[in-house]
């Protein structure tokens, strides 16, 4: 397994996963109906950084890095993982967590805060906690799953740095 900052050409890759989980609907909040265009700026060139975790030069799952806030803020980060369904449970979204963790502080930011963890999203929450975030507040209905209708959603929170 192996985790590398992703090139242009990774998004062939990294574009039906992203396509899958999006137009679930049951995750990220970005439209289900999200063009490969749009998706491609979401992922690739809005972000910090944007990873690739491969296995034998298979592309598997993907992670982003960028700044939550400007300013005084900046100092905080935001990611996003996905992992392809195949490819779920086999700690691979751990490995990524674990290394944006490591990158952020190396990119300077000292915490990393979640937006948006869908509460239906058990096993994310459940993985988020056993990696040192914390939910920092619960926001009622803040979510508009596509199968269950309004559901809550839930801010995470790790300070990454020593001090
Ligand atoms: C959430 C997600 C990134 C987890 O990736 P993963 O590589 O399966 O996670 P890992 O293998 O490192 O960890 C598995 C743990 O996550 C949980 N988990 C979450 N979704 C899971 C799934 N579909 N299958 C198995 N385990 C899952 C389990 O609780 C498991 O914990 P355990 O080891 O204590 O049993 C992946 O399911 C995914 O891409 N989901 C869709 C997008 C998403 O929800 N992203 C996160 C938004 S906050």
């Amino acid at each position: 397994m192996n985790i590398r900052e992703a090139t242009t050409q990774d998004f062939e890759d990294i574009w039906p996963i992203f396509h899958e989980i999006v137009s679930a609907g049951e995750t990220y909040a970005y439209d289900p109906q999200t063009t490969r265009e749009d998706a491609f700026n979401i992922w690739m060139t809005q972000p910090h950084k944007t990873f690739v975790i491969e296995e034998a030069d298979i592309v598997l799952g993907t992670y982003y890095l960028k700044r939550n806030q400007p300013g005084l803020g900046g100092h905080v980060c935001n990611c996003g993982y996905m992992v392809s369904a195949e490819a779920r449970g086999r700690g691979l979204a751990t490995s990524m967590c674990e290394h944006s963790q490591k990158m952020a502080i190396e990119l300077g930011y000292r915490a990393m805060q979640f937006n948006l963890v869908v509460a239906t999203n058990r096993g994310a929450i459940r993985l988020w906690e056993k990696l040192g975030f914390e939910i920092a507040g619960r926001l009622p209905k803040a979510f508009m799953h596509s199968s269950e209708g309004l559901v809550d959603a839930v801010i995470m929170y790790k300070w990454l740095a020593v001090l």
